[in-house]
């Protein structure tokens, strides 16, 4: 009995080990055909670990704001909309959270990249209170590419 279950864990591991073998070169080939393995090339936000993980807990409150506006201008309720993107705007507590960050990192650039996107969430809510669901749509659109150029250049 110990040996067969010795036979069968070696034999479990075994095929994991293969498994995983086979997922590694999967994963290679894949890299490969997207230009090869590259260098991080991303400034590092010069804050305090535990900053960092209430920084990505706001990151991910944002990505579900967008989500809210966007279903919000599917059923074309823009009055829900400019709601939502005025609680995204450049309010007092947006500006402190942003200046605070970008003065501990010693960053001025976070600020300026923080600015942009709470600045473009204003614009939709002013959009979206004219009664303009294509503009909306469109700065939503820019408001998110203001998300990613930060992304772009800094990581954590
Ligand atoms: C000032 C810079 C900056 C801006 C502006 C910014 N982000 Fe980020 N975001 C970061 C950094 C840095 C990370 C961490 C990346 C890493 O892990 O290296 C991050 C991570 C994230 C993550 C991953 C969170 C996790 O749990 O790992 C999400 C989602 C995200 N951002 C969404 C957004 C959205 C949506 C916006 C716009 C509304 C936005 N971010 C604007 C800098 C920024």
């Amino acid at each position: 009995m110990k040996r067969f279950l010795l036979a069968a864990t070696v034999a479990f591991a075994f095929s994991a080990g293969a498994s995983d073998a086979a997922d590694m070169s999967k994963m290679h080939e894949m890299m490969m055909k997207m230009g090869g393995p590259k260098p991080e090339t991303r400034v590092e936000m010069k804050i305090p670990a535990p900053m960092k993980v209430m920084q990505k807990g706001m990151m991910r409150a944002h990505f579900d704001s967008l989500a809210e506006i966007t279903a919000s201008l599917a059923s074309n309720d823009l009055k829900k909309t400019a709601e939502l993107a005025s609680a995204m705007g450049w309010t007092p507590e947006e500006k402190t959270r942003c200046e605070t960050m970008s003065e501990v990192a010693g960053q001025q650039e976070l600020l300026v990249y923080g600015m942009a996107v709470h600045k473009k969430a204003d614009e939709l809510a002013e959009s979206a209170r004219a009664g303009d669901r294509d503009k909306a749509l469109l700065n939503l659109s820019q408001l998110m590419k203001n998300c990613n150029a930060c992304h772009e250049k800094f990581r954590h």
